[in-house]
């Protein structure tokens, strides 16, 4: 099909790639002519190529299995697990005279495998759907957007990495050779499934509501920092620890770079073999000592049982807010990610949760399914496009909004023009992705006691669109400026707390005329789309109808100028090829060094912890905006931040999620700023008097000096 439609339709028309971006493996998958979803074979013939670089100049670098292989003797220029990295601004990879980010290590790793499909497939790869685990916050998602970026690819869209798989799954599972293979001719089954998806580094469980070509996720959870690499650092550790009771007085393999990563390798090793096996041997050779360790299944199993817990935990967890959502139950758990195939996982959530446990394609069903996704979002650009060219639809609208009759007729022109069967076409734009707010959003406030915090106006697990209206006030009389924090839940859990939270934007309302007392209402709108973007507008109530002066600022990762840097620097990076003489030729510099703790180029985060700029006094009861929550937001527009500053199209301060750095943000100003108070209208106890009687006693308003702009 690729082929085909490359010559006939250059623009618009590509294939658009699934790619799992993983943290320890990664891969790359297409539809395929016959309409499947078939994971494209890299260069040495591998599925998946492991997610390690190593650096091997400046400019050069080596990934996958070579630079696995070689780690050992180069561990300062190794960086592995950088997916855990992502989203973290300050965090460098520092080698051989060159700093990385993790967008831009990421970007190497995706480089390599798009040259690798490159060759297999002939074509060039350029859009793309990657892959996040459900539970990725904002700022790791823009990072994975940029590494795509970096690479030179056109990321189409992010799925979730567990409704990838679902999907994938669904497709095998509901429609094998275009035939549907449940529930039987002319009825439409469902079943409930919970996704455990335990990767080399996160832990993504997802509840989704499954039928033909329709995946609607229900309730997520997980945890970002627990996958098999956790199961490989306790292995590690035992391992030292009986390598130094059998040589007393020997020195610390773990200290030494090279000894550990061995032994790193050999742990993985280890855990993969008593998969199959219940015994192994460890091999621990350091500073001319050796010892086997023989490491038993039920010794490895005893080891991690507390890891276990806490993804049992989390399972638990999903579910039963599943069950809190009306779903009647689940049907079955698919496993995916490569370390659910330890049988321990299988055994424990069978006893737990009493119902079938599914291996489901671990390694790779992930890619299948973001590929599903990537033609589906490819054929239904194509398909809209004609549908609103034709009158039949309003821009901007999805294909659920068009006649059958018209939509069919367009599938039926579009499989025309690209040569494909007409049911082809028709079931892919069919193919649906219901989704939920992976995270907690709301602003920053002070409450009735003055006291600052997170209110959130979005829930995790809120099905999409989701639109959110709450009003607050300001808190002195003749206040000119409201500031708005916009928060991101950065626990497991929402909490208040200003420091439990991440601050994802910052906006501010300017030139609000004398003459409001304080009390002023300011609504604050929160929409998010289909597509999970932000939008926040808020309207300060005497100046609806009035352009306001509106700066959106933002804690992005990076700065524009870091990420001009970087995508020349990743665009620059040779990728060396396996047994190069490179790779051991130069010695590493002095300097090179583990990023962690290393000192960056950028420093703290634009808004300053203790900076909350708005009172919440509402009543919880007046938090849902009746009708609003369930009705379709339409669809969300990523916005320049610098256009949304420019005041706008709408009267009201307006802010949007931003957009992922370089597509045009402000750089992040690092000044701490005057503070313009708001305060919830709803409350009368809390108007101004309330809010002045305590402001004296607020650690807030004593340390930033909010009561000496009180009237
Ligand atoms: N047979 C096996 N037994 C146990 N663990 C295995 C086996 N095969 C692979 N693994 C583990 O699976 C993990 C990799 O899984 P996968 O490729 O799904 O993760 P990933 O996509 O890189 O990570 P993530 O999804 O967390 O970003 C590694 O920790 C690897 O050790
Ligand atoms: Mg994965």
């Amino acid at each position: 099909m690729v082929g085909h439609v490359d010559r006939r339709l250059p623009a618009g028309t590509r294939s658009v790639y699934g790619i799992d971006l993983g943290t320890t493996f990664s891969c790359l998958a297409r539809v395929s002519g016959s309409g499947e979803p078939q994971i494209v074979p890299l260069a040495d013939g591998a599925q998946t190529l492991p997610s390690v670089v190593l650096f091997v100049g400046a400019d050069d670098y080596l990934t996958g299995q070579t630079a696995r292989q070689l780690a050992r003797a180069r561990p300062d220029d190794v960086c592995s697990l950088v997916k855990r990295r992502m989203g973290d601004g300050d965090w460098r990879f520092v080698t051989r005279g060159a700093a990385w980010s993790a967008p831009a290590v990421s970007g190497l790793i995706l480089k390599a495998l798009i040259s690798d499909a490159t060759l297999a497939t002939g074509e060039p790869v350029e859009d793309a759907v990657i892959t996040v685990p459900a539970y990725f916050g904002d700022e790791e998602r823009r990072a994975t957007v940029l590494a795509g970026e970096y690479a030179g690819l056109h990321v189409v869209d992010v799925i979730n990495e567990p409704t990838a798989a679902a999907l994938s799954y669904g497709f095998a599972r509901f429609e094998i050779g275009g035939r549907r293979t449940l529930g039987g001719p002319g009825t439409v089954a469902e079943e409930v499934a919970l996704v455990y998806d335990l990767g080399g580094g996160t832990f993504d469980v997802t509840v989704v509501e499954l039928a033909d070509r329709r995946v609607s996720v229900v309730a997520i959870d997980g945890d970002h920092q627990l996958g098999g690499a956790d199961w490989d650092e306790k292995i590690v550790l035992l391992a030292g620890d009986r390598f130094l009771t059998e040589h007393p007085g020997a020195p610390d393999p773990l200290d030494e770079g090279d000894s550990a990563q061995a032994l790193l390798l050999a742990a993985e090793t280890a855990r993969r073999e008593l998969t199959d096996a219940p015994s192994t041997t460890i091999v621990v050779e350091h500073a001319g000592r050796r010892s086997e360790i023989t490491l038993t299944r039920d010794e490895l199993e005893a080891l991690t049982a507390g890891l276990l817990d806490r993804t049992v935990a989390l399972t638990r967890a999903a579910r039963d807010a599943a069950l809190a959502r009306g779903v009647r139950g689940i049907d079955r758990i698919l496993l995916v990610g490569g370390a659910s195939r330890m049988p321990a996982v299988a055994r424990r959530l069978e006893a737990e949760f009493n119902v079938p446990v599914e291996l489901s394609d671990p390694d790779l069903a992930v890619a299948r399914g973001a590929a599903i996704y990537g033609e589906k979002k490819a054929l239904e650009r194509l398909v809209l496009a004609d549908l609103v060219t034709r009158g039949q639809l309003v821009d901007g609208a999805g294909v659920d909004a068009a006649a059958p009759a018209d939509l069919d007729a367009a599938c039926r022109r579009l499989a025309e023009v690209l040569g494909l069967p007409p049911t082809r076409v028709r079931r892919t734009v069919e193919v649906q992705v219901v989704n939920v707010v992976s995270r907690g959003f709301g602003v920053l406030a002070l409450n009735r006691f003055g006291e600052q915090g997170a209110v959130f106006l979005v829930h995790r697990n809120d099905r999409l669109p989701v639109a959110v209206r709450r009003s607050f006030g300001t808190v002195r009389d003749d206040q000119d400026a409201v500031t708005v924090y916009v928060v991101e839940q950065a626990g497991g859990v929402e909490s208040t707390r200003v420091e439990d939270n991440k601050v994802i934007a910052e906006a501010e309302i300017t030139g609000i005329p004398p003459g409001f007392p304080a009390g002023s209402q300011i609504q604050i709108l929160f929409r998010m789309g289909f597509d999970g973007i932000l939008e926040v507008t808020a309207t300060h109530e005497g100046m609806a109808d009035r352009p306001l002066t509106v700066r959106v600022e933002t804690s992005a990762a990076l700065s524009q100028a870091d990420v001009a840097r970087e995508r020349e620097q990743v665009a620059r990076a040779r990728r060396e090829r396996g047994g190069i003489p490179g790779a051991f030729g130069a010695p590493a510099d002095g300097r090179s060094r583990r990023a962690s703790g290393v000192p960056t180029e950028r420093a703290a985060p634009a808004v300053l912890p203790g900076s909350a700029d708005l009172a919440d006094l509402a009543d919880p009861a007046d938090l849902a905006v009746p009708g609003d929550r369930t009705s379709p937001v339409g669809p969300a527009r990523r916005a320049h931040p610098a256009s949304a500053a420019d005041g706008g199209d709408d009267a009201g301060l307006r802010l949007r999620r931003l957009s992922p750095p370089g597509a045009g943000g402000d750089p992040p100003s690092r000044r701490r700023r005057a503070q313009r108070p708001l305060r919830d209208l709803r409350h009368p106890a809390g108007r101004g008097r309330h809010a002045r009687r305590r402001g004296g006693a607020s650690p807030y308003r004593r340390g930033l000096g909010v009561l000496a702009a009180r009237p």
